[in-house]
Parts: C-alpha cells; sequence; structure tokens
C-alpha cells in the first residue's frame, strides 16, 4: 500500500513527468497497489467528445474487499472507525476492521433479505453515524448503487433524488441529533415519498427514538432485520464481483441550470484515485488518526471519510455533531481525546471557529496534529494563517485542497510536508493531473504569471463518467464549453512559480459554507411562492460562510407585510431545496434589470450585492435603466 506514497519534492516532479509521458503505465503502477480479481485489459480508452472514459477495463474487483477483507490479517483488531457522539456525555464507540467488516456483510445480508439486487439504486439519508459508513459499504458490497441524500436536503429534494435515480429502496434512521437539533429524518422520508412510487422498501434504524410512522408492508426497523439475518446463521458476505466500470455510486450535486445532477462515479477508477490521493496528500502513516469533519452526505466524506481512508487500513473519526456545540472548543476536545494526527476541514468552519477568539483552545493538548486539511472553497489568508499559528503551531503543513464532486478525489493540492505550501494556494496538480488555463475563446493560456478558466485535459481514474440517465447533460455541462477538455466551471491563477490558485465559480454557482448551489435552482424555489413574479440571485462576500445568497425579488401582490413576506419566502426555499440554501438577504425591487433581449444582468446584480455600487459599468443596453437607481437604494 505504502508503495504509492511521495516521499521528496524531488520525487514529486519526477513522478509527475512520468506520469504525464506514460500515463497508462503511471496509474498501472498505482493500481497494482489495490486488490483485483482479475486485472485489466486495457488500462485507459477515452475521448472527451462523447465523453467516453474507460479506466482499468475488464479488470474484476470489489472495493469493500479492499476497503475490508485485505486489511483482516494484519489490521483485524485495528481500528477502523472511532465515532464520536454529538452529545461529548455519550460514550464514543470504535470499531476494528474484523468488526466493521462484520457489521458490513450482516447488512448486505439484510439488503439481500429485503430484494436488493446489483444494480439497485438506493437512497441513504441518515445521520453521521457508523452505520451510515455500514449502509454505504453494504451497498457497495452487493453491487447496489448507493445515492446518499445530505440531511440537509428538504422532502422535495429527496423525492427529486429518488425519482431521477428510481430508487428502489431508502435507509434512513428515525431522528438525529445536531447540536441542540433534533432531525425528523423519517418523517422528512415519509414526505418525500407520497411522490416516489419505485420505493418498496424503508430501512430505519434507531437514533434518536423519536415517534415514527412505520407503514406495514414498507418499513422495517434496522435492528429487527439484522435480528432476521442472525438466525440465519453465517455472518458472512461474498462480495459481488464488479467490472471496473460498473457503478459505485451517484451523489447529486447543483450546476447553473435548475436541477441537480447525478454524478457518476464507477468502482475500479474511483477507488484507485480515492485511495492513491488519501495516502498521498495527507501522507498517511499507518496507526495515524484521520478526522475529516465533512458530511458523509458530500464527496469529501464519500472520499475522505469512508473509501480513501479504509482502502489504506486508516483510522478514521466520524463526528455526529456540529464545531459549536456544546461549545466552540468542541473539534479540540474531539483531537485531544482520540490524539488526532491529521484534520480535514473546511474554511467556513475555520472562520466561524476564529470569530470565537482563542479562548475554546485553552488547555486543549492539540501536540497529536501533524498535518491539517482545508477543502470545499477558497481559503482566506486570515483563515490559514489562524489555522497554522493557533491549531498547527506552525508545525503542521496545511494542504489546502482543491478538487470537486465530479472529479473524485484531490486533483491540485500541496502534498503535506512535501510540497512548500503558499497562504490561499492549492499549489500545484497531483501526479496525473494535467491543469490548463484557457481564455473566454478556448485558447490554452500558457507560461506563468496568467489568469484563467481551468480545465483538464486529460483524464484521470477518479473522472465523473456520465450524470445519471442524461448523458447529454454530461457533455454539454462539462465538455462541451471548450473542446477535447474537461471545464471545471472554476477561474484560477497561475503564478510566476507555477503555482495555482483558485478565484472561485465563473458559472451561476454559489458556494455557500463549501456548499454548492446553483443560483437558478435558488430562484425556481422563490419563484414558486405565490406572491413572486420573478427573481434573481446572486452571492455576496459573506464573513463566515465565504458567500451569502442575496435575492432580488418581484413580489408585487404581499400577503402582510414585507418582512413577513421575506420569511414566507424563506420558507418556501426551505421547503423546496433545504435550510441549506435559504437566502441571507431578500430585497424587494419593482423589475430586474434586463436587456432589451430580456436576459437578466446579473452583473450588475452582482455589485449592487458586493456593495460595489460606484462603478457598475455599461448600463445603456438595459431595457430600463431607472430601475437599477431604485435597485441601488434599496440595497441591503
Ligand atoms: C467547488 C466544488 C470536493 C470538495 C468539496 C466541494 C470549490 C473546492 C476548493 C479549494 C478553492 C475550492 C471550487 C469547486 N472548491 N475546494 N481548496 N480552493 N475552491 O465539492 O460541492 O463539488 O464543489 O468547490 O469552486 O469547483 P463541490
Amino acid at each position: 500500500m505504502s508503495n504509492m506514497k511521495i516521499s521528496s519534492f524531488e520525487e514529486y516532479h519526477q513522478v509527475y513527468k512520468h506520469s504525464v509521458e506514460q500515463p497508462e503505465e503511471f496509474w498501472a503502477g498505482i493500481a497494482d497497489n489495490f486488490h483485483w480479481r482479475k486485472k485489466w485489459d486495457n488500462v485507459l480508452s477515452w475521448n472527451f467528445k462523447e465523453p467516453n472514459v474507460k479506466w482499468f477495463e475488464g479488470a474484476k474487483l470489489n472495493i469493500t474487499e479492499n476497503c475490508l477483507d485485505r486489511h483482516l490479517d494484519t489490521l483485524g483488531d485495528k481500528p477502523a472507525i472511532i465515532w464520536e457522539p454529538n452529545d461529548p456525555t455519550e460514550d464514543h464507540r470504535i470499531l476494528t476492521y474484523k468488526q466493521l467488516h462484520d457489521k458490513v456483510c450482516q447488512f448486505a445480508n439484510v439488503l439481500k433479505n429485503n430484494g436488493v439486487k446489483k444494480g439497485d439504486r438506493i437512497c441513504i439519508y441518515m445521520p453521521m453515524l457508523p452505520e451510515l459508513a455500514i449502509a454505504v459499504l453494504a451497498c457497495a458490497r452487493i453491487g447496489a448503487i448507493h445515492s446518499v441524500v445530505f440531511g440537509g436536503f428538504s422532502a422535495q429534494s429527496i423525492a427529486d433524488r429518488i425519482k431521477d435515480a428510481e430508487c428502489a429502496l431508502v435507509i434512513t434512521a428515525d431522528g438525529g441529533f445536531r447540536g441542540t437539533k433534533d432531525l425528523p429524518l423519517k418523517s422528512v422520508i415519509d414526505d418525500a415519498l407520497v411522490q416516489c412510487p419505485s420505493v418498496k422498501r424503508v430501512i430505519v434504524l434507531t437514533r434518536s427514538r423519536t415517534p415514527v410512522s412505520m407503514i406495514k408492508g414498507r418499513d422495517v426497523w434496522w435492528e429487527d432485520e439484522i435480528k432476521k439475518v442472525e438466525t440465519q446463521g453465517s455472518p458472512v458476505c461474498p462480495v459481488e464481483e464488479m467490472d471496473a466500470e460498473d457503478m459505485l455510486f451517484i451523489l447529486y450535486t447543483s450546476g447553473s441550470t435548475g436541477k441537480p445532477k447525478g454524478v457518476v462515479h464507477t468502482c475500479g477508477g474511483y477507488m484507485v484515485y480515492a485511495g492513491y490521493t488519501f495516502a498521498n496528500t495527507f501522507q498517511y502513516t499507518p496507526g495515524e488518526v484521520f478526522f475529516c469533519t465533512a458530511d458523509i452526505g458530500w464527496i469529501t466524506g464519500h472520499s475522505y471519510i469512508i473509501y480513501g481512508p479504509l482502502s489504506q487500513g486508516a483510522t478514521t473519526l466520524i463526528f455526529e455533531g456540529i464545531p459549536t456545540y456544546p461549545d466552540a472548543g468542541r473539534f479540540w476536545d474531539i483531537v485531544d481525546k482520540f490524539k488526532v494526527n491529521i484534520l480535514y476541514t473546511a474554511p467556513t468552519a475555520i472562520r466561524s471557529l476564529m470569530s470565537f477568539g482563542l479562548d475554546p483552545l485553552k488547555d486543549k493538548d492539540l501536540s497529536s496534529i501533524k498535518v491539517l486539511g482545508s477543502v470545499g472553497e477558497p481559503i482566506n489568508e486570515e483563515a490559514w494563517h489562524w489555522f497554522d499559528d493557533h491549531i498547527g503551531h506552525n508545525k503542521a503543513p496545511i494542504v489546502d485542497t482543491w478538487w470537486q464532486t465530479e472529479n473524485g478525489g484531490h486533483m491540485i493540492t500541496p502534498i503535506a510536508g512535501i510540497t512548500p505550501t503558499k497562504p490561499g494556494y492549492a499549489t500545484l496538480p497531483l501526479p496525473g493531473i494535467q491543469p490548463v488555463l484557457v481564455d473566454e475563446n478556448g485558447k490554452e493560456i500558457e507560461g506563468n504569471g496568467v489568469s484563467g478558466n481551468l480545465c483538464i485535459k486529460f483524464p484521470w481514474p477518479g473522472i465523473l463518467r456520465t450524470t445519471y440517465g442524461d448523458h447529454e447533460r454530461c457533455r454539454l455541462t462539462y465538455f462541451a464549453t471548450y473542446e477535447n477538455m474537461y471545464f471545471t466551471g472554476d477561474g484560477c491563477l497561475r503564478d510566476e512559480d507555477g503555482y495555482y490558485k483558485i478565484t472561485g465559480r465563473v458559472d451561476d454557482v454559489l458556494n455557500v459554507s463549501g456548499h454548492r448551489i446553483g443560483t437558478a435552482e435558488v430562484e425556481n424555489a422563490i419563484n414558486m411562492h405565490s406572491s413572486v413574479v420573478e427573481s434573481a440571485v446572486v452571492g455576496y462576500p459573506h464573513d463566515i460562510k465565504g458567500q451569502g445568497v442575496y435575492a432580488f425579488v418581484v413580489s408585487p401582490g404581499q400577503h402582510g407585510d414585507a418582512d413577513l413576506n421575506r420569511k414566507d419566502i424563506i420558507m418556501t426555499v426551505q421547503r423546496i431545496i433545504g435550510p441549506i440554501a435559504k437566502p441571507d438577504k431578500i430585497q424587494f425591487v419593482s423589475g430586474l434589470p434586463k436587456t432589451r433581449s430580456g436576459k437578466i444582468m446579473r452583473r450588475i446584480l452582482r455589485k449592487i450585492a458586493e456593495g460595489d455600487t460606484a462603478n457598475l459599468g455599461d448600463t445603456s443596453t438595459l431595457l430600463d435603466p431607472s430601475v437599477v437607481e431604485e435597485i441601488k437604494a434599496g440595497a441591503l
């Protein structure tokens, strides 16, 4: 397993060169560090036109054999998962590799008993518990395709995702705990399922034991189903032999159009990429405790709580709660309690904790920390330095990892302790990754000290293969803007040293607290409210969230006062998408600035939302320039 790890900056440059000159040889060498039931006939075939990308064709494997079975002899009694509950007075749990293996096998047998077969889609809507990881791995073990939906999405969002993938079964819990909140998960699922005839079975784990409705013939308790398989005897569940290019999972993500798309990852390439990047970026050494604070409902959790760490025999920490409960010292308590060695978190969490000052750090022993990581959005220098000074005590390298749901794993990132870092910079591409900057016309911008739109010109094993049920959408979104390139949607600077700094999205996608939110999606939700004629949503700089959601709304027939109407609109967004997309600011306007062809001039709205009204640029092409004055005057 350690054959994959780069150990010096010099070696990085050599390996990088090799990976570009001989990509197939390079990736075959990396893939050799995994367990294959049958090796590949062909390392790579690809074109970005359709697109059609296949890695390790002809190979057979099961990712859970790599994450569990192959470690049993050497690491069977070592902790695979450490779980820390929301409430610090509740006991934590530790699952060894052997115990995790057995539980995954058991639950995989439960799924089989409930009629699940290879290729079936399973929706998972659960709190951050070991059982969430168990459910994910159990699906993978029997070749069912998981679609994990983050707990902050509404019933409507869940229903949309279930319908899109035609899921046959849902795995959830009665409820969950996050900070002081009780999440009514099963009840949300019940609301969603009114619209979802494809779902024949719901498996409900007991967590909060809040009262829930259990519909006869459809809903069963997790614990009861486990008892049934226990009485059936063998706790073993043989793995389903998967083709490298069989689907492993679907994960929905937002884009510049209204409907979220189901990003598809496949078994072989994703496994290699998640494992390779985990081992290298963090320079994980056996025995270390790795704590990724993301939710498993996002790609970061898929790749760096579950698949990456477990494929490398690591100890991965799952935390059920939030950084500020019961107080803003919680992360540091956890680091201290479990002697966490690698902490991987998000700029928004760092900024939020910074705002509490240094008091919450008092008497916390952070000396176990060797590596720090950041992900989700550009990290501002102030947060970078605070992290470096107060958490890493200037001894722990910070890896600012740039990547996306569609990438499967880290793309541009320092390698801990090896790549010299620079605050705010994702630094250099990992081996195998060939970034290019292009101008508006799709022309590659060469040399250093330049900016442009970030594309990748060669496939890597973790690249998305399609968007579920709609391949054309995948082509249009990622492969049609620039010929023969994968377009990331991000703007990027390459400085004089050839170091990359991501400057943020160049499309109509917001990044709110590290979560990707499409402006069109929020507009659609706002427009569902009965008083709304139309709306335009843009981002604005927010101290903690990175970006906030600013909505300009035309709402003539208001019911009650403006404040109440605002609250109604927020409630509507919460119902349609979920609490994560709630607008921070709603400004009522009599009209939106539009061109004569009817296009909303977002550039102007963005400037107003940013409070930069001095120079709005050319407004002469507007249908009605006077509306700009009104909007400027009423800006929040
Ligand atoms: C977008 C992807 C997979 C990571 C979690 C978010 C932004 C992500 C960084 C970073 C600057 C970053 C980009 C990207 N982003 N990491 N280190 N520096 N920007 O995944 O929801 O797929 O969003 O997050 O804009 O395109 P995601």
